[in-house]
């Protein structure tokens, strides 16, 4: 299985990145692959109107490494992971761009949409934010629209790690270990548990099997 990683800073050695090649850690060691994107280095221009953009055959006329990045590198790949410094309580410009110029791909007018589509579903998403404050709700705009992409891209957005840091490097520091938590969210992304139920959907009343008595249940909350 292989993973690419979007990282989004524009610092190299910086703390977001220390947690990417944290998780290619974890990753390479439970036998999968990792692709590490520097997106300053591949996407140079933004979102324009498409409707002056695109060329005559339908494609985005943007001279930027995104096409190739898409086709070749995404559209393959098992698991997409977003690597970003939290930049005043959103996610670093970079990736924000990433996303606008999704739009180019993964809407009707592109020619080749019908393929894109079909090999964007059904892929594995994680989260690697590094940021200065320490506070729960700092990052929140950022979980929250990595997992709303996720859903309309019908991804399963299995988990995050925060690191938090300013200087260069200085998530190694972190208490809470994050690179540590990166290294095992790179080991098991493919392997981690997840669910997003709606009020109808068949399942055992215990989440692990360890605690399953034998009486499967109603599928509905049953008090234990
Ligand atoms: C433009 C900019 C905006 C920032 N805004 C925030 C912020 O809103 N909240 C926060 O906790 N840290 C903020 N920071 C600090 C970074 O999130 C922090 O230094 C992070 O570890 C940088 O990650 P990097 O080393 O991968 O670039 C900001 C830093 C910059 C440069």
């Amino acid at each position: 299985m292989n993973s690419v990683v979007l990282c989004a800073s524009p610092r190299r050695d910086g703390n977001s990145r220390m947690l990417a090649e944290a998780f290619a850690e974890g990753a390479r060691a439970a036998g999968d692959t990792v692709d590490l994107v520097d997106l300053n280095e591949v996407l140079s221009g933004l979102l324009r109107d498409c409707r002056t953009c695109r060329g005559p055959d339908g494609n985005c006329s943007t001279v930027d490494g995104y096409r190739e990045l898409m086709h070749a590198r995404l559209l393959p790949a098992d698991a997409w992971v977003y690597a970003t410094p939290l930049y005043y309580y959103g996610m670093a410009a970079s990736l924000k761009n990433f996303f606008d110029r999704l739009v180019c791909y993964a809407s009707a007018s592109y020619p080749r949409f019908e393929e894109v589509a079909e090999q964007m579903r059904g892929k594995r998403s994680a989260l690697l934010l590094s940021a200065e404050e320490s506070n729960q709700a700092a990052g929140l705009a950022v979980v929250n629209q990595i997992q709303e992409v996720s859903r309309y891209l019908h991804h399963e957005f299995v988990g995050g790690v925060t690191g938090i840091g300013n200087t260069r490097g200085e998530v190694r520091f972190d208490p809470a270990e994050p690179l540590a938590a990166a290294v095992s969210l790179g080991g098991t992304i493919f392997r981690a548990h997840h669910s997003d139920y709606n009020m109808d959907s068949e399942r055992s009343n215990a989440v692990w099997s360890e605690a399953r008595s034998g009486d499967e249940g109603s599928g509905i909350y049953e008090d234990v």
